[in-house]
This record gives structure tokens, C-alpha cells and sequence, in this order.
């Protein structure tokens, strides 16, 4: 015990002699003191979905966040220096891509529509096909795509390190200037958990009982949304308008693209698609993983009477689906003009999105 005491003493002693000794950092070097971030999230939306999840370790700061934002609009992370996240993820799209298919660096082009950024903070599963399990994950990825970024992992790291302010913002938002690629999607994934949107006028409407913020038509619109339309039973009304699973909602009788089965090999996965969000559905156009349909018209006209019965693993979901739901015109026109209010105007015009 006593033993224990001097050493602990001892300790003491070095630890002030340590204080002034030669290899203190100079007084004006930074020192590693993030400031820890939240981000607000209205009280209807925690009562469904809970606070904002949070990997332990990647919380939130206010340097994160802005190292994110600027490497979310980075061009140095293709390989031409032409092409940044945001050039197929543009925020008055929100966060989505207006062309069908993206190009990449190459000239090339996908054969799936971009997808929305949209409160993916509560997600689990991303891409089309859920091949990845988190925003860090799924960051790694567009960098090194041949039909994307057409990068490699040392270059990027190379530019960032040898630019100017790129090793500083990593110290003050990470620790250490020594940049390395899971450091980039960190940051990257904490600017995307800021990218939340719960302040569309059906929110107003539905969740915070304005009962002007929408119209008697659009109105209608939400009644066949939860009712005879039946989609809430994937859209669900839980603030997200998508219960995060993996679906076939019957587009094709031989889907050309797999889909979930493509990650998984599962038969019983075939032509399921991730469930998107229809928040600000109204400036994500083209529509479905493949951009088939180019307005939502087009989408309602599918759902009233174009589900193909035969499609492989159709939705448990969708039972009435297969006589079809026939809507009639005037319901079609109410449901879109309902989806037309479900666009965030605050979100896809935030100065704290935009590029830095
Ligand atoms: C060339 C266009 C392009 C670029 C550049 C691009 N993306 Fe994407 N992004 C897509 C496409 C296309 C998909 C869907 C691909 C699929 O499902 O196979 C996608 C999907 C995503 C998703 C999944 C969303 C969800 O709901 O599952 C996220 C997140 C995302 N991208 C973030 C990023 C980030 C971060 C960057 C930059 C590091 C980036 N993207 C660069 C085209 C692009
Ligand atoms: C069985 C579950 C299910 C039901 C019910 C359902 N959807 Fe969907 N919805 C999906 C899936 C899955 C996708 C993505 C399909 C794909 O791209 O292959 C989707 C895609 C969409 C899209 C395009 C989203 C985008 O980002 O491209 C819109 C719009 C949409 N649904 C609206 C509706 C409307 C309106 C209804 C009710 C008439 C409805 N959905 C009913 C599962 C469903």
C-alpha cells in the first residue's frame, strides 16, 4: 500500500516536472478540443423513431460536420478533379440526382438512379440493394466506383495531405493530421447525419396539427395515401415515410435488375428494392431504382393499375395490389398533389448544407 502512495507521489512530481520540460507544444499550436454537436430534431419525430442514432465511435462535432461538408463537395476525390458527391447528390434535388442515370468521370453511366440523402441517420441498410451497413461504409465506395469517382484511395489521401488547410481541419476535427480514408468517410458521415428533414407542410399538417397547412385536396390526397392506396403499408407514417426494408412493389414480371438478391444470392430476394423515402418526392424525379417513370403521375398510374401480379416475390404487403386499385382520375390527381406536399423547402435551400 505504501509502496502504491510513493509511486503515485512520485507520478505527481514527474508529471509537473513533465510540464515545463523542452518537448511541450509551443503555446499557439492548436490543441484537440472539439466542440460536441447535436442536431435538433422536432419532438413528433423522436416519439416515433427516438433520438438520432449515433456509432460511438464517430459522434457528432461541429468540425466533423464541417470537414464533412467540405469533402462532400470535394472534386479532389475523383480522379480528373472534375467530380465531388455532390455532383450526383445536388441539395435542391434533395440530395438526388435530376438525371436518370449518373455519369461518372469516365463518360459512363450507371444503370441505377441515384438515391436521395435524406434522414439516413436512422438507416441501416444502404444502396438499392442494402449492400452496405453504414454511411461510413457506403462512403468508401463511390470514390474507388470505375463508373463514378474512377479514383483510388492513396491519391485522394495524397491530395488532401499535401493541400494547404486539409491536415489542419482534420486535426481539429479528428486528431490528427495524418489523413487515411476511414478518417474522409467519418467526416463525410457525420456532415450526412445532419441532412434531416422534418419540415414539409404535410408535417405541419399531420404531426403538429396545423389543419391549414394543406389544402382540401391535397387533404384527399393523404386519405387515399393511408387508405385505399394502401401506401403507408411501406411508406410508413413514421415520420421516415419508409419502414427501411427491402421490397418488390411489382414493376417487372422479370426484373432485369435483382436487386436485394444481388447482395444476398437469396431467391426469395429477388426484385426487392430498398423502401425510399417520399420525402421531397417532388424534386427527386426520375422515380424508382431504374428512373423508369419521369413524374408522379406516372408513379400513381403504375400503382392504380399497373402492378404486375406475376412478379416474382410481390409484396406480402400488396395483396389488393393485384386487382388492381383503380383509382380513379380525380383520386390519382389528389394523391400527387398530397406527394407535391411533402417537399421540405427549408431543407433543399439550408445554407448549412450548401457548399462551404
Ligand atoms: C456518379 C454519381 C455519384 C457520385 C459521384 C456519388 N454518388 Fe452516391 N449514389 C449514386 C447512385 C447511382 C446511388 C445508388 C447506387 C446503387 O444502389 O447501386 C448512390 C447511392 C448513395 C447513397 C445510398 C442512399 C440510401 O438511401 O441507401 C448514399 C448515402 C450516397 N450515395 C452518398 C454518396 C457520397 C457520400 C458520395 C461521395 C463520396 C457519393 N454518394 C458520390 C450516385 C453517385
Ligand atoms: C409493398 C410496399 C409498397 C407500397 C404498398 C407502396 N410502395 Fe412505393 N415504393 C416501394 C418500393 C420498394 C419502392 C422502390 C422500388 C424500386 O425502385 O424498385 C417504391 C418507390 C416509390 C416511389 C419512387 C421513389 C423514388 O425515390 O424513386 C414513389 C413516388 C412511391 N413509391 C409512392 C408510393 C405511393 C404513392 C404508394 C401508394 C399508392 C406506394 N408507393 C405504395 C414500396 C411500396
Amino acid at each position: 500500500m505504501r509502496k502504491l502512495i510513493v509511486l503515485a507521489a512520485m507520478s505527481v512530481l514527474i508529471a509537473v516536472a513533465g510540464s515545463c520540460s523542452k518537448e511541450d507544444p509551443p503555446k499557439n499550436e492548436a490543441v484537440y478540443n472539439p466542440t460536441a454537436a447535436s442536431i435538433t430534431i422536432p419532438a413528433f419525430v423522436k416519439q416515433y423513431i427516438g433520438e438520432m442514432p449515433m456509432p460511438s465511435d464517430n459522434p457528432l462535432t461541429t468540425e466533423g460536420i464541417f470537414l464533412g461538408r467540405k469533402l462532400f463537395y470535394e472534386k479532389m476525390l475523383s480522379n480528373d478533379m472534375t467530380m465531388s458527391c455532390a455532383s450526383c447528390h445536388k441539395q435542391e434535388n434533395g440530395f438526388d440526382d435530376p438525371r436518370p442515370f449518373s455519369q461518372g468521370t469516365n463518360g459512363s453511366f450507371g444503370d441505377r438512379n441515384a438515391m436521395a440523402i435524406i434522414n439516413l441517420a436512422w438507416d441501416k441498410h444502404f444502396f438499392w440493394d442494402g449492400r452496405r451497413s453504414s454511411l461510413e461504409g457506403q462512403a468508401h465506395d463511390p470514390v474507388t466506383n470505375p463508373i463514378e469517382m474512377a479514383n483510388n484511395w492513396p491519391d485522394v489521401v495524397q491530395r488532401l495531405q499535401a493541400s494547404g488547410e486539409y491536415p489542419e481541419l482534420f486535426f481539429k476535427a479528428l486528431g490528427t493530421r495524418k489523413i487515411d480514408s476511414n478518417l474522409v468517410v467519418k467526416a463525410i458521415a457525420q456532415f450526412e447525419r445532419t441532412l434531416v428533414s422534418f419540415n414539409s407542410r404535410f408535417d405541419k399538417y399531420y404531426y403538429m396539427g396545423d389543419s391549414s397547412a394543406l389544402n382540401e385536396q391535397e387533404k384527399r390526397g393523404l386519405s387515399i395515401f393511408t387508405g385505399k392506396g394502401l401506401c403507408k403499408n411501406c411508406h410508413l407514417m413514421n415520420t421516415l415515410l419508409t419502414d427501411l426494408e427491402f421490397r418488390n412493389n411489382g414493376l417487372d414480371e422479370n426484373p432485369k435488375d435483382a436487386g436485394l438478391m444481388k447482395f444476398t444470392g437469396i431467391a426469395a430476394d429477388n426484385g426487392k428494392f430498398k423502401v425510399p423515402t417520399l420525402r421531397n418526392i417532388a424534386v427527386t424525379a426520375p422515380y424508382m431504382h431504374d428512373s423508369r417513370f419521369a413524374t408522379l403521375e406516372e408513379v400513381v398510374a403504375f400503382y392504380s393499375s399497373q402492378v404486375k401480379q406475376n412478379s416474382p416475390n410481390l409484396d406480402e404487403h400488396m395483396p389488393e395490389f393485384k386487382s388492381g386499385l383503380n383509382l380513379t382520375i380525380q383520386e390519382k390527381a389528389d394523391l400527387v398533389a398530397f406527394l407535391k406536399s411533402l417537399t421540405d423547402k427549408d431543407f433543399i435551400t439550408n445554407p448549412a448544407f450548401s457548399q462551404p
